[in-house]
This record gives structure tokens, sequence and C-alpha cells, in this order.
């Protein structure tokens, strides 16, 4: 932690920038997927070259992203734009714990809380202290999730959180369903609307319950409101009794355990600055998936995240699974002009997936300047959306195959399904193969509304099992090419100063709708205003 950034250059003052407009207007614009297996003759299949240069294995997870837009030459310049940009030292400097969120002036080390301790000879490390307080936080929040476990009287485990403390874990418990212990039900109430928590609070016996308070900062009004709330209704409930049990029904998770304490809550697990919200899973943030799956699943789902973390440290560049995809983001982004990604999991455990990415991506790369503050004049973050396969087959895939925008898909299959119905099993994978293959054939001639245009875009990752391993895996995959397309735009990936207007405005309203002081409000929202309290 020296403190010194390696210099990095902005993409669109690279030569390599330059090249790529120059291929896409050449070969890139009007690129043919079809022709491009059928033009490779080598192997016994057609395009048998292509999918072995436009596949690979990366730990858990095989790729395949040979139906995409492009060519060993886009794949070349796009590599020398990474190098021109500086890719590879701007992520070791994160990986040596620098101070790369720039704007906030902190270390961005979410990939520490699932590395191991290190070894006798092995080179000393500049957060050396700082994994030494990872493993003792870890320690303590995974024999309190076996304890919780053990414990037959918890029902019910309840999460308040939003964001990065709710869609993470949430989206990891339903995941791994199929590993958590029976006897204990799983809640997560988010949404400031109380209908959220007023339905689960009417499900829940309250000396069955456990709350676990999920807050960074410990200051989210969503989060304090919908904490304060449960808390009440625990003391109505309990009566004189509860005073003396919220020690064993509340836990908070947050880096602010002063402000948890303020609130009453004494039983509290920590985590740092340097992890951001929507990278926090791996920290105590991952509690409910811990209590849910064990301490022994929760360090494999940690061990399989390590293992990816691994691959993009040290992986040639050519063969490194996070920085390819984030390329391949940017070539999609900023030379075809495609503006979304859809994210289609063809498992139904999945499927909070998209909803995970969503914040991941766009509040990550949803940036309009880069890291010295200058407007950047090419277009950063796509929308990310999409569903579990194959319900989204039947309801906007439509618009997928014959709309008139071209959104790149990800498919995210898995081979070996976790029930007993292996005719399913065998429709599923036949569905997301062929989704992917209808969208890159297309269909020909067939007559106007009939006609399906193909060459659209897709990449496939495919995990052998869904583990808490290779879930892990793809949660770090999936962080690291948001950090590389976020690195080759320039912009800083771990900020989200977008979302503070909204909060303070809200503050403003709030008060408005109770007083009913409008003056100064622009029309619309005065006459909105006072139609709610008409
Ligand atoms: O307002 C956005 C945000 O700060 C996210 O980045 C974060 O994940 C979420 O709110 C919740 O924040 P906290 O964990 O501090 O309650």
């Amino acid at each position: 932690m020296t403190g010194s950034l390696p210099v990095t250059t902005r993409c669109d003052r690279t030569p390599a920038w330059e090249a790529l407009q120059a291929h896409f207007a050449a070969a890139g614009k009007g690129f043919d997927l079809r022709q491009a297996f059928s033009a490779d003759a080598s192997g016994s299949t057609k395009g048998a070259q292509r999918f072995a240069n436009f596949s690979q294995p990366a730990p858990y997870v095989f790729a395949d992203l040979s139906k995409n837009l492009i060519d060993e030459r886009t794949e070349s310049l796009l590599q020398t734009l990474a190098q021109q940009c500086g890719l590879e030292a701007h992520r070791d400097a994160m990986f040596a714990g620098e101070k790369i969120n720039t704007t906030e002036q902190r270390a961005v080390m979410h990939f520490l809380l699932r590395q191991p301790a290190l070894q006798a000879g092995d080179p000393p490390q500049p957060w050396h202290d700082a994994l030494a307080e990872v493993h003792t936080t870890l320690s303590a929040m995974l024999a309190y999730a076996e304890q919780v476990r053990a414990d037959e009287s918890i029902t019910d485990v309840v999460n308040i959180g939003i964001g990065g403390s709710d869609l993470g874990p949430q989206m990891a418990v339903l995941a791994l369903a199929e590993f958590s212990t029976p006897g204990k039900r799983f809640h997560f109430v988010s949404n400031v609307d109380g209908h959220e928590l007023a339905g689960i609070l009417s499900q829940l016996d309250a000396e069955k319950t456990l709350f676990l308070v999920a807050s960074k900062t410990f200051t989210t009004t969503e989060t304090m409101t919908n904490a304060l709330s449960a808390k009440r209704w625990f003391e109505a409930q309990l009566g004189a009794a509860a005073a003396p049990k919220i020690a064993r029904h509340f836990a908070a998770l947050t880096s602010n355990v002063a402000g948890a304490q303020a609130f009453g809550i004494t039983t509290t697990f920590g985590f740092w600055d340097w992890v951001g919200g929507r990278y926090s899973l791996m920290s105590v943030i991952g509690l409910p998936l811990a209590i849910s799956i064990g301490a022994a699943g929760f360090k494999e789902f940690l061990a399989g995240a390590h293992a990816m973390d691994q691959h993009f440290r040290s992986a040639p560049a050519s063969r490194n699974l996070p920085i390819r995809l984030g390329l391949l983001d940017v070539w999609y982004r900023n030379f075809h002009g495609f503006s979304s990604r859809s994210v289609a999991p063809y498992h139904s455990a999945l499927q909070r997936l998209p909803a995970y990415l969503q914040q991941l991506e766009m509040e990550s790369n949803g940036k309009r300047v880069d890291r010295s503050g200058a407007a950047l004049p090419f277009d950063t973050a796509p929308v990310l959306w999409g569903e579990p396969g194959t319900n989204g087959q039947h309801a906007y895939f439509q618009m997928l195959h014959q709309g008139t925008e071209v959104v790149p898909v990800e498919f995210v299959a898995v081979k070996k399904a976790a029930h007993n119905l292996p005719s399913h099993h065998e429709k599923l994978l036949a569905n997301v193969l062929a989704q992917a293959q209808a969208l890159m054939l297309g269909q020909a001639d067939a007559g106007g509304h009939r006609d399906f245009p193909g060459n659209r875009p897709s990449t496939f990752l495919l995990l052998d099992e869904l583990t808490p391993a290779s879930l892990g895996a793809l949660v770090a995959l999936q962080e690291h090419r948001v950090f590389v397309s976020g690195a080759i735009w320039g912009i800083n990936s771990f900020d989200q100063w977008g979302v503070e207007l909204g909060k303070v405005l809200a503050k403003d309203v709030e008060a408005r709708l109770a007083s009913g002081e409008v003056s100064g409000l622009d029309a619309s929202t005065a006459g909105l205003l006072q139609k709610l309290r008409a």
C-alpha cells in the first residue's frame, strides 16, 4: 500500500482504440457469425477451430465465447487495448491493496475475503494485517452460523438490508437452497414499502425468529426503518421479556459497529471500508448463506471465488476469462453500440442472479466521468436485465430474436441437475442450446413475419454443478469482468455517488408530505404531492 497508483490510459486515448474503430468499420460491423463458422473448415466439424479459439475453461466455469461477433483480429486488438490502458497494472494495484477507489480514498480488497492464510515462504503482502482480521472475523461468524444452525428453537432467519446487503445473500441462499439446513426458513426484507415487512412479520413467531440487520453504513433509511419496526414488533410481541432477548434475536452485520450498538444491537459482526457494498457477499454480509449452508459450505464458496481470483491474477490475458469477457463488453458497448446485455440463467435456483448482477454492473460502471472527473465521450455500463430460462423464452425472447435492437445474451447453464426428474433437465438443456443456436443461425427466406435475422450474439457459461464452490467462482468471475470494463473505460467502479441525490431529495419530500409545503417545487412534484395528501 504505497499510495502511488500505476499510470493508466483512458481507452479512447490509445492507438488500439483507433485501430479497433478501423477494424469495426472494415470487418466488425458486417461480421457474420454463420460465415465465421462455415469459413473455418480446419476440423472435422465446421467451425471447430473457432470453437477451440473462443472457448476456454476457468475454475468451475467453462465459457464458450465463439457465438460472439468477434474474430481473432478483434480479440487481439482488444488485448492490445488492455495493454495500452494499463489494465494489468491496475488489476495488480487492486490486489496490492492500493487505494484505487480514489474518490473515497479506499482500497478495494474484496478478494481478501476469500484469501487463505499466507504460508511460510509466501512473499510478504501489504495487506497482511487486514487478512488476519478477515480470518478472525470469519471464524467468529462461522461459529455463530453453526450455533444458529444447531439451535432448533430458531426456525426463521430474517435478513433486513438493501442493495449489496440484500441482493447477494438473497441470490446465494436461493441458489444454494439444495445445500440448506432443514428446519430453517430464510426471509429477505429490503423495501421500505411496509407491505414487505408486514407480510413477513405476519408469518413469524418472535420467540423463534432471528433478525439480521445488514447494512455496511448502518444509516441506510430503508434498513433503519425496517430494523426499527422489526424491533418494535419484537418488543410488542414479547412485552417485558423482550429486552434481555434482543441479544439473542438480533444481530448486526456492519462496518459501523458503533452505530449498531447505538441502535440497541449488541451482537455484531464487522467488516471494513475496503469492501464495497455490492462486493460484500463474502464478508459477514454472507451470514444468512453461512447459516443456510454451514461453515464448511461457506468455506467452499470462498474457495471457489479464490480460485477465480487466482485465475484473474495469473492467467495470460488471452486465456483470462474475466479479461476476455470485460473486453467483449467494451467491444459491444463502444463499437457495436449495444446498449444492454441480457443474462439468462437456465437454472431456477439462479432466479435472483440477474438482479444481483444488475447492481454489480450498473452501480459499478454506470458512470459518466473518468477517474479525474472529466466527462467521457463514450458510453459505459450497459443495461443489464434478464430472467431464468425457459421462462424468458415465453416473454421477452421474441424481442431478442426479431426485435430491432441486438442484445447480447449471456446464458448460464448447469450440466448436472440436483433433482430426480431427468426428462426436465434434458428439456432445459436442449432449450438453452437451441436458443443460442437460433439467435445465431436465424431463419432466412421464410417470409416476412417468420424471418429471423440471426447473427445475434451470445456467450455460454457452463457449470458442472451448482455448488457453493461453483457459485463462488461465478460471482468472482462477474466481479472481475466488471473491473475489467471499468478499468478500460478509465472510471472508478467502486464509488456510487449517483444514488445520493435521490436520498437527499427524499428527505425533503418526506418533510413536505407531512407539512404540505410545496413552495419552490416544480409543478409536477407539487401537484402529485397535493394529490397524495388530499
Ligand atoms: O445507496 C446505494 C447503496 O449505498 C449501495 O451501494 C449499498 O449496497 C446499499 O446502498 C446499502 O447500503 P448499506 O449496506 O450501507 O445499508
